[in-house]
């Protein structure tokens, strides 16, 4: 803490490090490591200012020992006496900030050495900005959660919704295997009772969805690979029973690669895709049709009509096109936003599409909706192959 002797006099010098001494904001200590052993394990305080003495409530610290004016300092910081030690022999000056549990405070430590076993330590008190800090991280991590329990809120009215329709193919196979046709023909009602049992599978795996929520933006690495075939046959099963009369569902499933994507989740996708399908067929008549179709394709500089992103590669599509009123252009600005809607109230809850835009962009796919000539809308889901 020498003046330099170079561009003040020492009386000048002496004159500014006092004052500077005195009237510094910042607290200082001037001391003297006390070691055993050749381990530093204590310090004698030569010099404190002012300001040190203000911030610390400590007045008569000069000439007594830290383990008698904090005894708990030692315990709190062990790391302090070891960092002082480090500079006092020799090491460069440090700054550093640190919790001192002893007096429940932080500070930004500027630490350097005047002579051997000496140092001088300036406290600059920063607990106010670091309780801010704290303050905000926890802020941070509130809005956080909040933010994850509406996703959770968000995916269990989705599986609510789901769940309804697979409810109403329960209802529709039920039904079937209630008629006398199907009692006179005890191997047809077997089959329409198995239907009953695989939605009842299907509904409970829903239900496990609502009960061990998983974070939405979960990556598809994790999921076993799939042959989206089988649970694509068995939700065109479901469907079939869920559809008037007027509207024919068919189906050009070829075999394509495996991808990553769970059985429930594809089927939900798809179950809301043919539903919007049927909508759209009996806003417009009542009569039409609607093609599933999986198919291995490479897409080359395609866009996303959700999030926009443009991709190529190989990817796994599955396609629904229906031949039903098209979409308006209001709905297809809007009609992947959450609640959504452009169906009569209690026909419509806005849900479906955002389950399937989070469904698919959770596993890394994307969403592409064509209008097709001369009426109707095709949507195709891409995965990676
Ligand atoms: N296949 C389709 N044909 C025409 N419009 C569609 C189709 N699919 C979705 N839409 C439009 O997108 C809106 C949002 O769909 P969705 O999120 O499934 O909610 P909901 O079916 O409950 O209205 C629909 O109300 C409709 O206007
Ligand atoms: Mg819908």
């Amino acid at each position: 803490m020498q003046p330099n002797a170079g561009t003040v006099t020492a009386e000048v010098g002496n004159v500014v490090w006092q004052t500077l001494f005195k009237h510094l904001l910042d607290g200082v200590v001037y001391a003297r490591l006390i070691y055993d052993r050749g381990l530093a394990v204590d310090f004698v305080y030569l010099a404190v200012n002012p300001a040190f003495m203000r911030a610390s409530g400590l007045s008569r610290a000069v000439g007594r020992r830290a383990s008698d004016v904090i005894p708990d300092l030692r315990a709190s910081n062990p790391e302090l006496i070891e960092r002082y030690a480090r500079v006092a022999a020799g090491g460069q000056p440090e700054k550093f900030e640190v919790f001192i549990g002893a007096i429940d405070q932080w500070y930004q430590i500027s630490l350097s050495s005047p002579a051997p076993e000496h140092f001088v330590a300036i406290f600059n008190g920063i607990s106010r900005r670091k309780r801010a800090e704290a303050l905000n991280d926890s802020l941070q991590a509130h809005l956080q959660q909040a933010q994850q329990m509406q996703a959770i809120n968000i995916s269990s009215s989705g599986v609510a919704h789901d769940l309804n329709n697979i409810l109403m193919a329960i209802l529709g196979f039920a039904d079937l295997a209630a008629r006398d046709s199907a009692i006179a023909n005890p191997k047809a009602q077997r089959g329409y009772l198995n239907e009953v049992r695989l939605a009842a599978e299907r509904a409970r795996e829903l239900v496990q969805k609502i009960l061990q929520p998983k974070p939405p933006a979960q990556d598809a690495d994790g999921t076993p690979a799939l042959n989206p075939q089988i649970p694509i046959e068995e939700s065109l099963k479901m469907l079939n029973v869920l559809l008037p009369a007027g509207i024919v569902l068919s189906s050009l499933l070829t075999q394509v690669p495996p991808i990553r994507v769970s059985g429930i989740d594809l089927q939900q996708m798809l179950m809301n895709l043919v539903l919007n399908g049927r909508d759209a067929i009996s806003a417009a008549g009542g009569t039409g049709t609607i093609n599933v179709a999986l198919t291995a394709c490479a897409l080359a500089q395609v866009q996303c009509t959700s999030c926009l992103a443009t991709f190529s590669g190989n990817y796994v599509e599955v396609e629904v096109a229906d031949s039903g009123s098209g979409v308006s252009s209001d709905a297809s600005r809007a009609m992947f936003n959450l609640f959504y809607t452009t169906k009569a109230p209690g026909a419509g809850s806005g849900l479906g599409l955002s389950v399937v835009d989070g469904l698919v962009h959770a596993v890394g796919g994307h969403i592409i909706v064509e209008h097709l000539r001369p009426q109707g809308t095709a949507m195709r889901l891409v995965f990676k192959a």
